[in-house]
Parts: C-alpha cells; sequence; structure tokens
C-alpha cells in the first residue's frame, strides 16, 4: 500500500513564503521513495509549481484544492478539472468540511466532481468526516457510511486505482484535538468495510489517509495503525520540518 502525505495549505502563505516553502519541500534530501508528497498549494500558485515540481527530487505532486464539475461555462470563480489537468495538478481535494460547512458543498457536488476529476485522470482525495455532535450522539459510522456512498455515485468499479479517502473527524480540524490512533483507526477500518461491500476486495487497496490536528508528534502512533495510509495535514504543512518529520514517521 502506498504510504501517502498531504499538505493542504488552505488560504495560507504569501507569494514570497510560498515560493520557499515549496522549492524547499522538491530540493528536500528528506524524502524517501516510498512516501509520496502530496502538495496542496492556494490555487494561484499551482502553474508557477507545476514547472517546480517537474525538477523535484523524489515523489512529490501537486494537488489542488478545489475544482468545479463542469468542464466550461459561466461559473465565475471556479476552476475546471481540464484547467487544472493543463497545470500539471494530479490530485484534488473534494469534500473537504471547511468546504461544507463554509460553502455549501453537498454531497451531491463531491460526487459530481469526483466523477469529473476522474474523466480527467486526476486522483480524487474524498474528505469525510463527522461533527463533533454527531460523534457525541454515537452516529459518526452512519455519517460516515452516508458520505464515502454518496461521493461514489458516479463512480465504477474500474476506477477505484485513482481514488483516496481522508478521514478528518470535523471536530479534530485546526483544534489541536486530534482523533487517538484508536479511535481514527476504528473509522479507517470502516470505511475500508464499506468500501470492500460494495466494490469488492479491489477496493481494499484504496489509501486512506488520516487528516485533523496530525502533528510531528503524534504522526507516528496514527500511521501505525493498519488501516491509516498517510495523512492530510493542515497546520503543520506549513512548516517545512514539521511536514518532513510527519512523512518520516511510518
Ligand atoms: P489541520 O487541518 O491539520 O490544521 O487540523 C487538516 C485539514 O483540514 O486537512
Amino acid at each position: 500500500m502506498k504510504k501517502i502525505v498531504a499538505g493542504n495549505w488552505k488560504m495560507n502563505l504569501n507569494k514570497t513564503e510560498a515560493i520557499a516553502h515549496f522549492e524547499a519541500i522538491c530540493q528536500s534530501e528528506r524524502k524517501t521513495a516510498d512516501v509520496d508528497l502530496l502538495v496542496f498549494p492556494p490555487a494561484c500558485y499551482l502553474l508557477s509549481f507545476s514547472e517546480k515540481v517537474e525538477k523535484a527530487s523524489g515523489n512529490v505532486f501537486l494537488g489542488a484544492q478545489n475544482v468545479h464539475y463542469k468542464n466550461n461555462g459561466a461559473f465565475t470563480g471556479e476552476i475546471s478539472a481540464e484547467m487544472l489537468s493543463a497545470m500539471g495538478v494530479k490530485f484534488c481535494l473534494v469534500g473537504h468540511s471547511e468546504r461544507r460547512q463554509y460553502f455549501g458543498e453537498t454531497d451531491a457536488d463531491v460526487a459530481e466532481k469526483v466523477s469529473t476529476l476522474l474523466q480527467h485522470k486526476i486522483t480524487p482525495v474524498i474528505c469525510v468526516g463527522e461533527s463533533l455532535e454527531e460523534r457525541e450522539s454515537g452516529k459518526h459510522f452512519e455519517v460516515i457510511t452516508q458520505q464515502v456512498n454518496a461521493a461514489l455515485e458516479h463512480t465504477n468499479v474500474k476506477q477505484l486505482d485513482n481514488l483516496i479517502f481522508a478521514y478528518e473527524p470535523v471536530w479534530a480540524i485546526g483544534t489541536g484535538k486530534t482523533a487517538t490512533a484508536e479511535q481514527a483507526e476504528e473509522v479507517h477500518a470502516h470505511v475500508r468495510k464499506v468500501l470492500v461491500k460494495d466494490y469488492g476486495e479491489k477496493a481494499a487497496q484504496i489509501p486512506i489517509l488520516y487528516g485533523g490536528s496530525c502533528n510531528a508528534s503524534n504522526a507516528e502512533g496514527l500511521f501505525s495503525q493498519p488501516n491509516i495510509n498517510g495523512g492530510l495535514i493542515g497546520g503543520a504543512s506549513l512548516k517545512l520540518d514539521d511536514f518532513l518529520s510527519i512523512s518520516e514517521s511510518f
């Protein structure tokens, strides 16, 4: 199974900081051959980063934080999968809780985006996760099952090679409250079970990342769990040493 550490920069880093950080990641000798590093900078940096990523040592890939599911048209402010692909983008976040919460991204939107991205050979990183209220009322497995199934509504079994899931409990994102390794593993195992039930054994190969206050101190405990294949890192991905330390935590 591939090991993956993904950095979601969100809307952070000015131009000078962003270029310096990305170049440092590309040039670092601390990268290992068996870990893929995915970087999701703000969209305005993608085009210039695509040239740098080609010259990077090791496995660094460029990802986008969002996409529109239509191929073109009157959608002010949006970017299509074809446009992302032309900028060297290989991965795209879908269904991140911030997009669900602040920008009204629904399960139906997620399904459309996944389908469009796959058509353009961009790997969707599908984010699922329960709110604090849902966890406290014991509904988390139900919520996750629904989000996983809904995301794949337009996807067929042949496309599974090209998918990544990320379990990001909403209560752990940016809060400093990480899920324990056991809490995370329990949900990851559940996601895998749901995928295998619907799509067969082949789906057991889909990487499932953990996200939500994952950092250089807790990554090792999380990544040692059998169903946790890496991390989707927000805050800690903005610091070079933290990001690379996390990538060394397998
Ligand atoms: P965090 O964010 O690591 O800052 O909690 C994770 C994410 O939102 O992907």
